[in-house]
């Protein structure tokens, strides 16, 4: 692996905006559940005639949960498509003129142009293309040309709104999944390469995710400096029946994001929190447990904890991780999140899949779509 600068100049995630069909209720559930803090807000009150949004942080991780407050806004179409769901993975970017500009030379599809969003506190430059799906990226940057930054809470528009969560440990976005269609993969990751300049980091291919279980095929793009990893799935035929990635776009209605990769520095209590707080996970069979051993060797935790807890772990040659994963968290089977620690293992668990996919499986059983 190089570590090449990026030729658009993404710096890191800047925020990850949701479209919801109740912003208010969802707020709540991130705050009490996933123990965020509402650190900003706009809508009819701050002069917002178009869309609620509440600003939630933990640590370095922003979302946006957004509603419009009109049937004509295009956030409502969104979610009469794909419910609640992931509208953009916006970028922090060196200047957001020479992202778009460099983006669309190399084939992107623009989706709004560059722009100065602003507000009494100053402007950022924006500008966003089209990426799978619905789905966009925003290029945000703060330094424009009349050489002061943007001193507001967060983004032009918004207004401090502090209510403060319990937090739970959740650091840093880790990754963020895209499911896209049947032989559409390679397409998606080409579109990573060669526009977002990013290069392959690992590949998983059937052989490693699709035996008789839910069946899926995986490329994981990350840029020059794997800062930003982007897992891209395509659904497999698999023995078994439908492909959980299928039953995303079947109930997503196109590709789009599947799971955000949230990155905590104590599992053991992140995960316990979040289940006292009343957040639904996976779980495999607790045979699981007893083959930890000869699996993966020699970990600090205590496998009674993990098993409590339902927490996976797996390694690789430079160290191990540990990972969870949640049920879907709103109605369709669509986002979920995935909470997970790193202890020097780069990977993303290939060695649970299968444990996973049998657990993953009897869900959509019961959801009547395998
Ligand atoms: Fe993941």
């Amino acid at each position: 692996m190089t570590d090449q600068k990026n030729p658009l100049g993404l710096k890191k995630i800047h925020h990850v905006e949701f479209y919801v069909g109740n912003a208010k209720q969802a707020e709540f559930y991130y705050r009490k559940a996933f123990g965020f803090s509402r650190v900003a807000y706009r809508g009819l009150e701050t002069g917002d005639r178009e869309v609620t949004s509440y600003v939630l942080r933990q640590n370095r991780v922003n979302f946006i949960l957004t509603t419009p407050l009109t049937p004509e806004h295009p956030a409502a179409e969104h979610i009469k498509q794909h419910g609640d769901g992931v509208r953009d993975i916006a970028f922090l970017v060196e200047d957001a003129d020479h992202a778009f500009n460099e983006a669309v030379k190399r084939g992107a599809t623009p989706v709004i142009e560059p722009r100065d969003w602003k507000d009494d506190n100053g402007n950022v430059r924006h500008a966003a293309i089209a990426t799978y799906g619905d789905t966009i990226h925003s290029f945000i940057s703060y330094n424009n040309n009349n050489g002061h930054n943007y001193s507001g809470p967060f983004l032009p528009g918004f207004t401090a709104q502090e209510v403060a969560g319990e937090e739970v440990g959740i650091q840093l976005v880790d990754h963020i999944v895209g499911n896209v269609e049947l032989g559409k993969m390679n397409y998606w990751c080409d579109f990573y390469r060669d526009v977002m300049g990013f290069e392959r980091y690992i590949t998983f291919d059937d052989k490693d995710i699709s035996t008789e279980y839910s069946a899926l095929m995986s490329i994981v793009m990350s840029d020059g400096g794997h800062n930003i990893k982007f897992p891209i799935n395509e659904p497999a035929e698999g023995k078994g029946g439908k492909s959980q990635i299928q039953e995303y776009i079947d109930f997503y209605r196109s590709a789009g994001a599947q799971h955000v990769a949230l990155l905590c520095k104590d599992i053991l209590h992140t995960v316990a929190k979040l289940q006292a707080n009343g957040i639904e996970f996976l779980r495999v069979p607790d045979t699981y447990y007893d083959e930890i051993p000869a699996r993966v060797g020699e970990i600090d935790e205590s496998i009674e904890d993990l098993k409590r807890l339902g927490i996976l772990v797996d390694r690789d040659d430079e160290g191990y991780l540990l990972q969870i994963f949640t049920k879907p968290v709103e109605d369709r089977p669509t986002v979920f999140y995935e909470i997970l620690q790193r202890k020097g293992c780069k990977g993303f668990g290939k060695g649970n899949f299968k444990a996973l996919f049998v657990s993953i499986e009897e869900e959509q059983r019961r959801r009547g779509n395998l």
